[in-house]
């Protein structure tokens, strides 16, 4: 089979990774790839957004399979032209889309399902929602209904900064993701992720998973992508599984399917814990990011199976093998980010590393040059292992991690100490 698979960050070569060593896999091209992926895929370069560019290199490619990895390309309707052109495709369709790409509407999906979540309001006016926030009081959160790269929500922990949210959403900072703003109950508790993969009918959990969002050890810094990532989240029991696969999951996909956009893809929901009881804090309708590292080191080649039954509607009939280990991911970043940083700079000593099922150093922003690895993003690099235990993966990440000779990087030294 020939597969194409859209992105370029550390998700993607995790996907790459697994995809590739399925003996189904023929021909495996990533757009737009990065330097960890050429080593083991094509790399291709064109506009992934536009659905048309990515119809016409797929035919021209002979491409059997898509997988689409970021939400932009989702949120563009990118699969919806590759199925409109028969092309067989993984990851939801513009409208199963807006389950991230608007809180608003995944708010609505959750009454009608009856799914447990934060008691919720949504305005387009400031003075109505300032008014709803005096009622409510503090702590408060307040949501961009849009897409805002991670940065469109301000968990307010006094009144002034959930007022002053409101007044930054309306003045347009977000664009137009503010256009429209939600405003939710605060919710205490513990929060891990929980992947699930659709076919539109049926579901098939495929891990659990907890990030790092902070910048600093300790939990410490502004918010980021994630700098860190494991699996399992001990916190996600099978009992609490089942109950979000009965409470959540199923019953927002019958509810997307009875309006008639069935979802089929992965559905990442994010939940918050507080004494046994579990909450849906958003979805995401894509892979997490490094939390998909973790998930493909853990499932290896079957990733590929499950994904490609997803894709076509088989589901049903399909089991995980869980090896009952571990994985731990720690993210390696540029000096300065998630503020400003330089691209350019030259990473040693990967090659010295192990690269076998249980050690791998995924991608991220990187390019390569005349044989060189250079950094090109923020988040630069994921050095991932797997391990018996948690503790196990972590020496072996950390251990990895020592051997990159990279002096413009940083990274937390406390990543899955929740779980410790
Ligand atoms: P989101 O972009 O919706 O994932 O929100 C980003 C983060 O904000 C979440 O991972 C939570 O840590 C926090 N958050 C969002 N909604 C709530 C809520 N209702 N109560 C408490 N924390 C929240
Ligand atoms: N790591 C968080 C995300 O991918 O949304």
């Amino acid at each position: 089979m020939n597969i194409l698979i859209l992105g370029g960050g550390g998700r993607e070569h995790s996907l790459a990774w697994a995809v590739k060593q399925n003996p189904k896999c023929d021909r495996l091209i990533v757009a737009p790839g990065n330097a960890g992926i050429a080593a083991i895929a094509e790399c291709a370069s064109f506009d992934i957004c536009d659905g048309g560019m990515v119809v016409t290199f797929a035919e021209e490619n002979a491409v059997d399979f898509v997988i689409i990895g970021p939400e932009a390309p989702l949120a563009a309707g990118v699969a919806d032209r590759l199925r409109d052109a028969g092309i067989l495709t993984f990851g939801p369709s513009e409208a199963a889309a807006r389950l991230e790409a608007s809180k608003a509407f995944t708010k609505e999906v959750c009454d009608a399902a009856g799914a447990p979540t934060a008691a919720w309001a949504r305005f387009t006016m400031s003075e109505p929602a300032k008014d709803y926030i005096r009622d409510q009081g503090a702590p408060i959160v307040v949501k961009a209904d849009g897409l805002a790269a991670g940065k469109g929500v301000i968990v307010a922990m006094d009144e002034e900064t959930a007022l002053a949210a409101v007044d930054d959403m309306f003045s347009g900072e977000f664009g137009m993701a503010g256009a429209e703003v939600v405003i939710e109950e605060f919710m205490a508790g513990e929060e891990a992720s929980f992947f699930v993969l659709c076919d539109g009918l049926d579901a098939l959990a495929i891990g659990t998973a907890q990030d790092h969002k902070r910048v600093g050890d300790g939990d410490t810094g502004p918010n980021t992508g994630g700098m860190g990532a494991y699996s399992p989240a001990p916190i996600l029991t099978d009992a609490l599984q089942a109950k979000v696969m009965e409470e959540i999951i199923r019953p927002t996909l019958r509810v997307m399917s009875e309006r008639g956009t069935p979802f089929q893809g992965v559905l990442y929901a994010g939940l918050m814990i507080e004494d046994g009881k579990v909450r849906l804090v958003e979805y995401n309708v894509r892979f997490g990011d490094p939390e998909c590292q973790v998930l493909m080191m853990r499932l290896g080649a079957q990733a590929f199976d499950l994904i490609h039954a997803a894709a076509e509607g088989r589901l049903a009939g399909c089991r995980v093998n869980w090896a009952d280990d571990h994985a731990l991911s720690v993210v390696m970043a540029a000096e300065g980010y998630p503020g400003d940083y330089a691209k350019g700079s030259e990473i040693r000593g990967l090659d010295g590393l192990p690269e076998d099922s249980a050690h791998m150093v995924f991608h991220a922003g990187t390019r390569s040059a005349e044989g060189r690895i250079l950094a090109n993003g923020g988040r630069v690099l994921n050095v991932t292992a797997r391990g018996a235990s948690l503790q196990e993966a972590q020496e072996r990440a950390y251990a990895m991690v020592d051997g990159v000779d990279w002096p413009e990087g940083f990274c937390r030294r406390d990543i899955g100490w929740r779980a410790l």
